[in-house]
């Protein structure tokens, strides 16, 4: 069978994130699955470069626009390759053979009378490169989908019929339960519909970046940017061209993001019908990666860059993350924690610990060659159905539901590992422990292969330690024999980086804190007494100076302080302070200081002296 998978073609105006890696990795989800059922598979990515947007974006960057689609095509181009993504082709608007294409559309669109001129008064808004009525759009005419500022247009522009196919419209969402993936999206475009459908202009004059208008007298129009980039769908195929690729078009299905859903689920099949050509078996509108509840988006700056991601864990983490984590068509916060939970409890331990114990165990007992030895366990069964449940679930498009069921299964495998506990039962009974590997090995088997989809390097891996080829017909075959090899590291724990630094600087701080603690021998040094003060007065040419006599029991001191500023001296006579008493004496002013009175320091600076809190002895020492 001829399957036809698509993503978006993505704006060249936005560095690529991980809401336009989700769709991508979805798609080749799906393509490699696709392969795997030995479909024929033509899957297509690409880039969207013309239109006002883009214009704009390449004149901020003091560029032309073809300069600037050019860099950022590529950077499209190389981020795929280095996600390991496996389109088939990769499509640019900008394509010679695109363009002539569109043309060509646009052309048996009017000679079948669906196209006519006429004048467009209304809102654009050029961030969603999307016209609206005044009553679509929010409070202060801002646009509905993107919440920017929209711009009043009045222009001479071409028309396509819309309104024309608005019940055969209706006949295919109704008729075809799976024309629109979820559901909840299906209905929300068939009561759009169901309002009421204008026809849509399809022709700009206020700019030149697009292609132009096929039509001899009128030069200055160019196609509306959303009928030229629908268009590459067909034009990838060599429609109306070499048409070599056509037949992948029987069973198309486009992945895109909700927010394109209203292009692709009402202009686009309009246009097919006014083609004559069959519609996709599937416009699948997947949810929004957000950040703390809003879109990922690049003017929020907000966005996560999914080449980090993979540099910091791996690229089988990151799909196994973003595939996993939310049913297809809901939103999702986007969550690094969470994804290191998850890489650590599934792909850790309940997937690569599984493989590596299985397979040592092999070793040590069977030298990593197993027999059958006629024991079946039911266990076995069991994991069948979730694989068989997985199978459904990624056919109809469940991603997450796809890989919870081969969990479901691997975590059987792990509890007969606990339950039959080998290590005890090859002691007695070497044949059951054998067919007990087998059982194991055989579930370790199946989810490798239907995890290669989405785990493509780890699953190599195993592959190669198992002694296998991946194919889709190994499923269903129980294998009695193994000759395996050594297993190559799967999957490492992880940690995440922010936290890792966290930890490392608590633990600085501890050792700082550690050096700056002093020991109780440190202690033992400092002696300190209590004094009462004798007299007390100014020191001559100094502001800050009291010189203190001072009584400590069998002797005497003189002692200057720096606490002029915050008492009087004649308050103090009789007072008992704190006194460091082992101080080497100092001159200071002139003045004899033997030792250091104690005060305490305000966070203004102003000190204030310490004392007993009831009187003592002059000379007690403290500690
Ligand atoms: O709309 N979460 O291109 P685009 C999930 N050129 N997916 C997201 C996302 C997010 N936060 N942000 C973007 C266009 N996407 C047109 C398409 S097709 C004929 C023309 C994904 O660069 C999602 O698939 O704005 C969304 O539909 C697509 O990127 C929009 O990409
Ligand atoms: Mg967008």
């Amino acid at each position: 069978m001829k399957t036809y998978i698509t993503t978006p073609i993505y704006y060249v105006n936005d560095k690529a994130h991980i809401g336009h890696a989700y769709t991508t990795i979805i798609a080749d989800t799906y393509a490699r699955f696709k392969r795997l059922q030995n479909d024929e598979v033509f899957f297509l990515t690409g880039t969207d470069e013309h239109g006002q947007k883009i214009q704009e974006s390449a004149k901020k960057n003091n560029t032309s626009p073809k300069e600037y689609a050019d860099k950022i095509s590529n950077e499209f181009k190389q981020l795929w390759k280095n996600l390991e993504i496996s389109n088939d082709y990769f499509i640019r608007t900008t394509d010679e053979k695109h363009k002539e294409c569109v043309k060509k559309i646009f052309l048996k669109m009017y000679e079948k009378g669906d196209i006519y001129k006429s004048e467009y008064e209304g809102h654009y808004c050029v961030s969603c490169e999307s016209f609206y009525t005044k009553t679509q759009l929010l409070e202060n005419n801002k646009c509905p989908d993107c919440k920017k500022d929209t711009r009043i247009l009045k222009e001479e522009s071409y028309f396509f019929r819309l309104s024309k196919y608005e019940k055969d419209l209706l006949n295919w969402y109704k008729q075809n339960p799976n024309s629109i993936f979820p559901t909840s999206k299906k209905n929300e475009v068939i009561a759009f519909v169901e309002q009421g459908l204008k026809d849509l202009s399809i022709s700009r004059t206020s700019f030149d970046w697009g292609i132009k208008v096929p039509l001899n007298d009128d030069k200055e129009h160019v196609i509306y940017v959303w009928l030229d980039a629908l268009s590459n769908y067909l034009s990838a195929l060599g429609y109306l061209e070499n048409e070599e690729k056509m037949p992948f078009w029987q069973n198309a299905i486009h992945f895109i993001g909700k927010d394109i859903l209203k292009f692709h689920a009402i202009y686009w099949p309009a246009f097919l019908m006014s083609l004559d050509l069959p519609l996709p078996k599937c416009v699948a509108a997947h949810g929004w990666w957000l950040i703390n509840g809003e879109k990922m988006s690049k003017s929020i700056g907000n966005v996560i860059n999914p080449l980090d991601i993979v540099n910091e864990f791996s690229n089988d983490a990151l799909r196994y993350y973003l595939l996993s984590y939310m049913p297809f068509g809901n939103d999702g916060d986007y969550s690094k924690h969470l994804m290191v939970e998850k890489i650590n409890s599934e792909l850790v331990n309940e997937f690569g610990n599984l493989v590596s114990r299985t397979i040592s165990m092999a070793k040590k007992y069977f030298n990593l060659k197993l027999s059958f030895k006629d024991k079946i366990y039911e266990e076995e069964k069991e994991a069948k159905e979730f694989f068989n449940l997985s199978i459904k679930a990624i056919e109809e498009l469940k991603f997450n539901d796809y890989l919870s069921n081969i969990f479901k299964a691997l975590k059987i495998a792990n509890s007969m590992i606990s339950k039959y506990e080998p290590w005890a039962l090859i002691k007695t009974n070497q044949n059951e422990v054998e067919s007990l590997l087998i059982s194991i090995l055989n579930i370790i088997k199946n989810a490798c292969i239907l995890l290669s989809p989405v785990l493509i390097n780890s699953t190599n891996k195993l592959a190669k330690a198992l002694n296998i080829e991946i194919k889709y017909d190994l499923l269903n075959t129980f294998i009695k024999e193994f000759s395996l090899n050594e297993c190559e590291h799967l999957f490492s724990r992880v940690e995440l980086k922010e936290e890792k630094m966290l930890e490392e600087k608590t633990q600085k701080q501890e050792e700082k804190a550690q050096n700056d603690h002093i020991t109780i021998d440190d202690f033992a040094k400092i002696k300190m007494q209590i004094a009462q003060v004798i007299s007390c007065e100014n020191v001559e040419g100094s502001e800050k100076l009291l010189k203190f006599e001072l009584d400590l029991g069998n002797e005497k001191r003189q002692v200057l302080s720096g606490i002029a500023k915050n008492y009087n001296p004649k308050d103090l006579v009789g007072k008992q302070i704190v006194l460091l008493s082992n101080l080497k004496a100092r001159t200071i002013f002139k003045h004899l200081s033997e030792g250091m009175i104690l005060s305490a320091k305000n966070q203004d600076e102003s000190l204030v002296l310490l004392s007993p809190l009831t009187p003592c002895d002059n000379g007690s020492i403290i500690g």
